[in-house]
């Protein structure tokens, strides 16, 4: 095999932060120094910070003592797509302007030969598009909500879903001992996998979903029914991005600066309302937010992000690029950015842990 000509890498975390990013951070820069002699550089607040030229040195240093540790060293940024970056022109007025020449101007500054991006699909969308002007790239999958195309799972995912399953313990005892419906609201954006997986861990009785539309009917009978065999409480999950069937999906915000401009929220206090009048049983919500984004990274998602991290630099220094490196049936594998440029991964009908659930009689309110 030829030697490979990469001497430099560089290295951005975008989007939303989750846990184990950390980890990819000192996998990479260790996997790299150690493993190839190459220097490495980060660069801080994802795309921000490529175009605004904030990038620095990452040694054996500053990559040590973070593997437990949540967040990411280097920032994140989930409002700065290189392509199309919202600029203020002379008269004041914001205009969206493509800046990736300045952003790759800033990388041969510093001679880095290839560049690490690691993300869910927005950052997978601007590597693409690196990759498309001849930068080589290489992916990393990162999200709570386990959404990006092409990969079993993503790192960060394993964290959220631990701690939302730790909330639905903690909110049984309170919707048992006051016969409540409590309504639990998590994260996911447009995919239902954390209220899916959190529901099943947490004994949700029910679990709604943006992939299934609800029928508010058949959530209240549910509720109802299980009154009349002795089960007094009920606990609901809901993803963020749930609807009702002909329905809409509840937005918090908008953000037209952000190349995500919707944001979501806001369910769980919508269908505790209906719930509670059309049931007449007392009902509750809490949000979960941010705090599924937050604190120490499972075992699993240090050993993902870790794996992710080495495999990266590897494929990378075996002359492979413009790829998401991937988990495929359990096994390391990578895909084309290009191919999975601008798609998300959404939960099947036909998913063992919609089967799974169904089969233990958990309700999808359909
Ligand atoms: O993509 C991760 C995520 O936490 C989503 O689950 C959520 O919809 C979104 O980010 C929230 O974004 P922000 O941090 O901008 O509020």
């Amino acid at each position: 095999m030829a030697k490979s000509k990469i001497r430099n890498i560089a290295i951005l975390t975008g989007g939303g932060d989750c846990p184990g990013l950390n980890a990819v951070i000192r996998a990479v820069t260790k996997t790299a120094i150690n493993k190839y002699h190459l220097n490495v550089f980060g660069i801080e607040d994802g795309y921000r910070g490529l175009i605004e030229n904030r990038i620095f040195p990452l040694t054996f240093a500053n990559a040590s003592g973070i593997l437990d540790v949540g967040g990411t060293i280097l920032g994140s940024c989930n409002k700065s797509n290189p392509f199309k970056f919202p600029v203020k022109t002379a008269s004041g007025k914001t205009v969206m302007q493509d800046v990736s020449d300045l952003c790759i101007q800033n990388l041969a500054e510093k001679n880095v030969d290839a560049l690490i991006c690691v993300g869910g699909d927005g950052t997978m969308t601007s590597a693409a598009d690196f990759a498309k002007k001849g930068m080589p790239v290489m992916g990393v999958p990162k999200t709570i909500d386990n959404d990006v195309y092409g990969t079993d799972t993503t790192f960060g995912f394993d964290t959220a879903v631990y701690t939302a399953t730790d909330a639905l313990d903690k909110l049984h005892t309170t919707a048992s001992s006051h016969h409540r419906i409590m309504i639990v609201e998590v994260m996911g954006r447009y995919a239902g996998w954390i209220a899916l997986y959190s529901g099943i861990a947490g004994g949700a009785d029910v679990i709604l979903m943006p992939e299934f539309p609800y029928d508010i009917k058949k959530v209240c009978d549910y509720v109802i029914e299980r009154g009349k065999v002795g089960k007094k409480f009920s606990i609901i999950v809901v993803a963020e991005g749930a609807k009702p069937k002909g329905g809409h999906m509840v937005i918090s915000k908008t953000d037209n600066n952000s190349p995500d401009p919707i944001k979501l929220g806001g369910i769980a206090n919508v269908l505790s309302e209906q719930i509670g009048h059309l049931t007449g049983l007392d009902t509750r919500a809490t949000i979960l937010g941010h705090v599924q984004r937050g604190g120490t990274p499972t075992p699993r998602d240090r050993q993902l992000g870790t794996m992710f991290g080495y495999l990266a630099v590897d494929y990378l220094m075996k002359g492979v690029k413009n790829q998401l490196v991937i988990l495929n049936d359990n096994h390391p594998g990578c895909v084309p950015l290009a191919k999975i440029r601008g798609k998300i991964k959404t939960v099947k009908p036909n998913d063992p842990m919609v089967l799974a659930a169904k089969a233990v009689k958990t309700s999808f309110g359909v």
